[in-house]
Formats: structure tokens, sequence, C-alpha cells
């Protein structure tokens, strides 16, 4: 056994594991693209657990990679072929440390699933919004890490704008506890908000303090069918000056993901009427009654329909009708793995350019990918589309380098974006996947203030190596 081993294995409140059976959930990511070796991986149950690890690891000078619930989409979760890092894993820190509804927080361990706090929060009458597809897996910890956005970002923004404050482990082993509550608080540099989106790279964030919402009392939700995207796009700008601030989802798919999902998971699917091309998953909640909320949706979609822009529209009248709307959506994912080798992009573009972004990026593909098939996941709301080139496992079998054709592929959409003021990750992060991105797209100002940074907080580079930042 090496001697960090026998040193972190000593310490209290530390769990290690190192044999390959035992690890090797943790060498592999959620989707099975990305995996790689580890001497360990240790699991603290404590800040000051986590703390001695940082400190045992640093003057070792071993890397060490913080995991989440490992269901990061650009293989930020897993480390890289050398197996010389060791896997903090922070899995056992899973508490919900206090609750406080009037002052409308929560303050979590880090390993806290996504759904737990919802949960949690619920059972107080509040809302955590942060909502995506892999909530049963994913940490607050991960979320603050790569920033997450999910299907209610338009309402409620990005994790960003749901942490009011952090406590993070530095490499060192020194504890920066910063949780606190405050709305307000001007005195200094924010830094809280270097440790988001950071994706593991100055720190473990260890605690959270993050805000809740009064739960509102009524919700009405619709999936909308249209026959091309710009009618989408129209339809949901009526409905963004219909309902200022009531909004809470504007979840895009095309055809061709609703057609995956019913081919991989037939009793999930809905009927899809003739001519259907998109479909507009579409939320609000406010005061008042259901019945109020669901006629004044109903009223704001009368010119769309009226318009033929909307070809039909399924009004959920219950929470069960509702799941069923949501669900195809939330199944995405995992249909996307079923159907073969779907490359996900992650773009973000100035609303009024999506129809362009899309028209550009399919004449594309038609021309240069004529083997893959065009598939859209967008929250539209914000401008963010998956767009994802699906390719057949057969197809993919016969590429000589499938990580060269995955980043030249990645180019040529990114292109399109950076072209219409976008940018090439919205909401999944860098991780490995987006490196060549960064180095293509960041202009050198930008990456040189990021080296600094890093290099001033992990002056040894032992955070996460060989993630989120370019080699200089
Ligand atoms: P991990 O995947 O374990 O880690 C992600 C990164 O954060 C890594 O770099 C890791 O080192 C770092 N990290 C993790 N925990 C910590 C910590 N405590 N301290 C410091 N660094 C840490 N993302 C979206 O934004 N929106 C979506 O709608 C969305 N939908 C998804 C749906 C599915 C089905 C799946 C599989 C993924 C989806 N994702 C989505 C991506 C992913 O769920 C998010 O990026 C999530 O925030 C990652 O959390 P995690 O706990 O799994 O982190
Ligand atoms: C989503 O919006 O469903 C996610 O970001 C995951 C995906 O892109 O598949
Ligand atoms: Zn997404």
């Amino acid at each position: 056994m090496s001697e960090i081993i026998e040193t972190l294995r000593a310490l209290p409140g530390v769990s290690v594991t190192d044999t390959p059976e035992d690890m090797a959930g943790n060498l592999i990511d959620w989707r099975r693209r990305f995996s790689g070796k580890a001497r360990a991986v240790v699991a603290p149950d404590s800040t000051e657990a986590v703390s001695a690890v940082m400190r045992a690891c640093w003057d070792a000078g071993v890397p060490v990679l913080p995991q989440g619930g490992n269901t990061s989409m650009c293989g930020g979760s897993v480390p890289d072929d050398s197996g010389t890092a060791i896997i903090l894993s922070l899995s056992r820190m899973n508490r919900i440390r206090s609750i406080d509804p009037e002052d409308d927080s929560v303050t979590v361990d880090a390993g806290c699933v996504l759904q737990v706090v919802q949960e949690a929060a619920l059972d107080h009458d509040r809302l955590f919004p942060m909502s995506l597809g892999a909530e049963g897996s994913c940490q607050i910890g991960g979320n603050i890490a790569t920033n997450a956005g999910g299907t209610a970002a338009l309402r409620y923004g990005n994790m960003r704008d749901l942490v009011l404050g952090i406590e993070a482990v530095l490499p060192d082993g020194t504890i920066w506890n910063g949780l606190r509550t405050l709305r307000k608080n001007n005195s200094g540099y924010d830094l809280k908000h270097l440790f988001i989106g950071s994706e593991g790279t100055l720190g473990i964030v260890t605690g959270a303090a993050l805000r809740l919402f009064p739960r509102p009392a009524a919700e009405a939700t619709t999936l909308l069918f249209f026959a091309t995207a710009d009618a989408a796009l129209k339809t949901a700008a009526t409905l963004r000056a219909a309902f200022p601030g009531e909004l809470s989802a504007l979840e895009l798919l095309s055809r061709s993901e609703q057609d995956i999902v019913a081919r991989h998971f037939p009793d999930r699917a809905l009927a899809m009427p003739e001519g259907t091309g998109w479909t507009l998953l579409v939320e609000v909640a406010g005061a008042g009654t259901e019945a109020d909320l669901q006629d004044k949706l109903m009223a704001a979609l009368e010119a769309p329909m009226e318009a033929g822009d909307v070809l039909d529209a399924i009004l959920a009248s219950n929470e069960r009708q509702r799941e069923a709307i949501w669900l195809p959506r939330h199944s995405v994912t995992e249909a996307n793995m079923h159907e073969g080798m779907g490359l996900t992009h992650d773009i973000a573009i100035p609303i009024g350019k999506v129809p362009e972004f899309l028209t550009r990026a399919d004449a594309l593909l038609a021309e240069k990918l004529p083997d893959a098939t065009p598939v859209v996941v967008g929250h539209l709301g914000d401008g963010n589309m998956h767009y994802i080139a699906m390719f057949t496992r057969e197809f993919w079998a016969k590429l000589d380098d499938p990580k060269v054709f995955t980043k030249d592929v990645g180019h040529l959409l990114n292109d399109i974006a950076a072209d219409l003021g976008g940018t090439f990750s919205a909401e999944h992060g860098i991780g490995t996947m987006h490196l060549p991105d960064m180095a293509r797209y960041k202009a050198a100002p930008e990456l040189a203030m990021m080296h600094a940074i890093k290099a001033t907080l992990d002056p040894k580079g032992l955070m996460n190596p060989g993630r989120l930042l370019p080699a200089q």
C-alpha cells in the first residue's frame, strides 16, 4: 500500500477504497463515455475530515479529483488514465444542516442529492427550483461546481443565482466558512462566485447556503405542437409577454427527439398530431387558482392557434397528466444513450437567433455529416440548445479516431454559435471534453486571468488537473 493511502486510512472520519471492483463505479461516467484510473476513492464524512485529506494530499503532492454524483456530461467527474489522483467523493456528506423558511434559506452539506434538497424545501412549503434530469443522483456540490442550469433557469436562474454562501476547503486544507444567507453583502470580492463553475479546480465545496422561494399557489402545464421551430419561437415570445415573471419552463424538443423517446420508452411517449416537427413544453406558475391560470394560458394561446402556428395542445388538468407531459422531456438523455452515439452540444445563443442557428446547423449537417441525424433538446427560454448530432453505433465503430471526430464536429457547430454571439458551453461546463473549445473560443486575456486565479489558489496545481483550463 502506498504511503499516502496509509496516511489517509489513518484519518478519522475518512473511508478509503482502493480495490478495482469497489472503485469501478467511480472510474466511469454516467453515460459510459469517459473513464480513467485512480489511486483510491476517499470519502470523508465532515468538513474537518475533508480538510485533513486535503492537507495530506498537499503535503504529499497528490492530485485530487472531487466527485459528486458523477453525472457530468463533459468528462469532468472521472480521472484521467495516469492513475495518480485520488477521487474525493462527497457522498458521505449528505446532511441538511438547517432550514429556515422565514429566511427562505437552507444550508446543506455539498454531498446532498439535489432531489433530497428539493423535497426538504417542499416539506417546509418552500421551493428549491433547480431541476434537471439527473436530480436523483447529482449533488449540490456538483451543481455548484458546474453552475448547473436545468429546466427552471428561465425563471430562477442558474445555480449561481441560487447560492447565498458556500463553505470550501482549499487545496492546502484551509477551511473557508462563507455560509452566509445574506441577500446583500458588498464587503469586497464575492469569493463564492469563484468557486461556482470552477469544476473542482480551486478547492472542494463542502457546504452551501441556498435560496428558497415561496411555493407558487398554482401551476399550469401544456405541451404544444408545431410544424416549424419558427412557429415555436413566435409562440414563446407571445407567452413571455403574457406571463411576465410567471413562465417557469419553455422546453423545446425536435420531433426526432420525441421519436427517439418513443422508440426506447414507448410507455412514456405522447401521440404527435400529423405534421408535428417540434414540441414546446410550457409551464407557468403563479398566484390564484389552477383553473384561473389554465384559463389564462389557453387565452394567451388563442392567437397563435388561430394563426395556425400552434397545431395542437395538451393541457394537464391534474398532477398525473403534468408528469406525463414532463416524462418524455426528462427521458431524453437516457433514450439518446439507447439510440446510438449522440454528440451533444451545449450551445447558447441570443434567443432571437435560435431559428437561424437551427437552419445553419441543419444545413451544415446535411452537407458535411450526412450520416448524422439532427436531434434538438432546447431550454428555449434561455436560448440554450443541446444540438445533438446522432450517429449509429455502426458508423461510430468505423471511425479512425472518435476523439478527433468529436472535436471536429464540435468546432463546426460551435463556430456557428460563436458567429451568432453565442457560447459552446451554456450549462454543462468544460470538463475534459471542451478543453479544445476553451482554447479556440476564449479570448487570451480571459484565459490569462483564469490561469492567474488558478495559480494563486492552487499553486501546486493539484486540484483536478487537466480540467477546465487548457494548457498554457
Ligand atoms: P459530478 O458529475 O460528480 O462532477 C462535475 C464536476 O464538478 C467535476 O469537475 C467535479 O470534479 C466537480 N465537483 C463535484 N462535486 C464537487 C464539490 N463538492 N466540490 C468541488 N468540485 C466538485 N446539467 C445542466 O446544467 N442542466 C441539465 O438540464 C442537465 N441535465 C442532465 C440530465 C442528465 C440525465 C444527466 C446525466 C446530466 C445532466 N446534466 C445537466 C449534467 C449534470 O447533471 C450536472 O452538470 C450536475 O450539476 C453535475 O453534478 P454532479 O454532482 O453529478 O457532479
Ligand atoms: C438536458 O437538458 O436534458 C441536459 O442538459 C442533458 C442533455 O443534454 O442530454
Ligand atoms: Zn440542458
